[in-house]
């Protein structure tokens, strides 16, 4: 029986397919129900136990080497199909569409919601100099509101660091620029903190920044409130607590409400109802000074959010994570969006 295995296989080596309906053929004559490999391996039952080790062994070669040739002539038959014998008709198989970003859908939902009330949008560099990102915010040097923002510099130069906020392109807006000012800077930041559910050192941000004479905080409160219920809908209520950041004065945070009906409303606003959604105020003078403007004819307004805290809310993403690991399961959902 070994000397007949052994033949098969030397017939299976030679053995050349003509066609697609060739090999076929071949296929059934061998692995087929009542092909030569269940023979094989029914006759092999009978065989004496001293014998089973090697011819099983040599008819599982048998099988490989026959699985093997099918495999390789698979693909040489299909490929000759495209060039030969093309069916125009046939439809085609679908690609698979790939999906945008989480972040990128909601950085654009953000920036086309404030360029309907005029923004233009303005972009600057991550690797940032302590004077834009800083000092000409009212930041100096031991400032101890630089905590706020722990930060990572580049190699021991502590003149240069990576952005912390997207603040420091406003910076070089306002000095290229006189006012009026309308614009907005989205972009990645970065922040030495540990990586959690509700943090990480890398997140995204839109800030916007509106100078003009006799702006007003009356305005900045408007155009809040209308970006709420732009992004959140038109039941959406803000308020307005009071706060503190070096760059503007007064300055204040925004707050959402959702309510505690949900027991993750209830979590997530601490029982309160409230969410904070971004950071805001009026311009601070010693700004606008540092930048070129006179803060005697001109004042305004800078808020800064988030759009990982806003994609979470409007998508009830639970940990903030999800959006740095490219998991597919995950990014597919936005697949519609
Ligand atoms: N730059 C601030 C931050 O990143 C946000 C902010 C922008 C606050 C503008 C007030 C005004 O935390």
């Amino acid at each position: 029986m070994l000397e007949k295995v052994r033949k098969l296989a030397e017939k299976v080596n030679k053995y050349t397919p003509k066609s697609e309906e060739d090999l076929n053929r071949f296929r059934v004559e061998y692995l087929g129900r009542r092909g030569v490999l269940n023979g094989l391996f029914s006759s092999f039952k009978r065989v004496p136990n001293e014998q089973k080790k090697e011819l099983g062994s040599s008819i599982n070669n048998l099988k490989n080497l026959v699985q093997k040739k099918i495999e390789s002539y698979k693909d040489f038959f299909e490929e000759e199909e495209i060039g030969g014998d093309v069916d125009l008709s046939k439809p085609v198989s679908l690609n698979n569409l790939g999906s945008r970003h989480p972040i990128s859908l909601v950085r654009s939902e953000i920036l086309d919601i404030f360029n309907r009330i005029g923004f233009t949008i303005s972009e600057g560099p991550e690797i940032e100099d302590d004077w834009h990102n800083f000092s000409a915010l009212n930041l100096p040097e031991e400032h101890p509101a630089r905590d706020m923002q722990d930060t990572f510099f580049i190699q021991t130069n502590p003149d240069i660091l990576l952005r912390t906020h997207t603040s420091s392109v406003q910076v070089r807006h306002m000095e290229n620029t006189s006012p009026p000012i309308r614009t907005l800077s989205p972009g990645r930041v970065y922040r030495n903190e540990a990586v959690s559910a509700r943090a990480h050192c890398i997140f995204h941000q839109v800030e916007g920044l509106y100078i003009d004479e006799k702006v007003s905080f009356a305005d900045l409160k408007q155009a809040l409130l209308y970006f709420a219920k732009e992004m959140f809908g038109e039941k959406t209520k803000i308020r307005l607590r009071p706060s503190y950041f070096p760059f503007t004065e007064p300055s204040a945070e925004v707050d959402i409400y959702l309510g505690t009906n949900s027991d993750s409303d209830y979590r997530i606003t601490k029982g309160t109802g409230w969410l904070e959604i971004l950071g805001c105020g009026m311009v601070d003078p010693n700004v606008l000074e540092n930048c070129g403007i006179d803060p005697k004819k001109y004042s305004g307004y800078a808020f800064g959010m988030g759009i990982e805290r806003i994609a979470m809310l409007k998508y009830g993403v639970k940990d903030l994570r999800l959006f740095f690991e490219n998991d597919i399961r995950f990014l597919k959902q936005f697949s519609s969006l």
